[in-house]
């Protein structure tokens, strides 16, 4: 635990120009104390932080990463990407929830340029919860190869992940609270298990199989599923011409 506490965790912040940003300015002119580690990414827009701006500050080493936006429906720009943040987020964390890494590495907020003090009680909670946490990996007991892995794989769906946004996940009321309530609703679950969940294995599969052709058994230890579920992934795969069965070998090959 002492170790933990010992250690200078590395925090990214994107920062929205208009406000977070603003707030963090002011917090430094005030003299607020924040955490010196934290790396500071100005954008224009909280919603122009892409779900694999986050995947790649993970991937870089990142311990923790933070979101700061306008507060909702004082977005500068239309319509409202402080909403789009807000549903990134809410993807961002079931996928982080579904390869194994603590969705509180996350934190996405509100913070206006006026609020210089919110800015550092933000900052200052959320580095002591990283430096609770420890290095990525550390707490969830995934090595850095797994946690690569596993990055890797879902950074190969964002152009999946992005459409199933559009089409799937329109929410009509543009409230935080009506957000919440979509995402915290068993619909979403089955949906994200039925499509997302899915294909996520089946992009796990074909990065395993990339290097060299491997049995169901395999596969199945490697990314600790059932195997009557990779059997099924490797059928539907085949049938979509993406790999192919040896007899002889019983192991699948990439068809690349
Ligand atoms: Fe600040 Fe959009 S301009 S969140």
């Amino acid at each position: 635990m002492n170790r933990q506490k010992n250690i200078t965790p590395r925090i990214v912040g994107f920062l929205c120009n208009w406000c977070c940003y603003g707030g963090a300015d002011l917090c430094g002119v005030s003299r607020f104390q924040y955490p010196p580690y934290l790396r500071v990414v100005r954008l224009m827009c909280s919603g122009r932080v892409d779900l694999k701006f986050i995947l790649r500050a993970f991937s870089n080493g990142s311990d923790g990463v933070f979101v700061g936006g306008c507060h909702l429906n004082d977005c500068h720009y239309n319509p409202e990407g402080n909403y789009d943040a807000l549903i990134m987020s809410k993807i961002c964390i079931k996928l982080l929830e579904h390869i194994g890494i603590n969705p509180e590495r996350f934190r996405l907020e509100w913070v206006s340029a006026g609020e210089g003090i919110r800015f550092a009680d933000i900052m200052n909670e959320f580095s002591r919860k990283i430096k609770q946490l420890g290095p990525l990996g550390t707490s969830e007991g995934i090595d850095k190869k797994e946690l690569a892995f596993k990055l890797e794989a879902v950074g190969k769906m964002i152009p999946y992940i992005k459409l199933w946004e559009r089409e799937r996940l329109r929410i009509p009321v543009r409230s935080e609270e009506a957000y919440d309530n979509f995402f915290a609703g068993k619909d979403l679950d089955r949906l994200f298990d039925e499509t997302i969940a899915d294909k996520l294995a089946v992009s796990q599969i074909m990065l395993l199989l990339k290097d060299t052709p491997l049995s169901t058994n395999d596969i199945s230890e490697k990314l600790r599923l059932n195997p009557s579920e990779i059997s099924r992934h490797m059928i539907n795969s085949s049938r979509h011409g993406m790999v192919k069965y040896d007899t002889a070998s019983k192991c699948y090959q990439r068809v690349q």
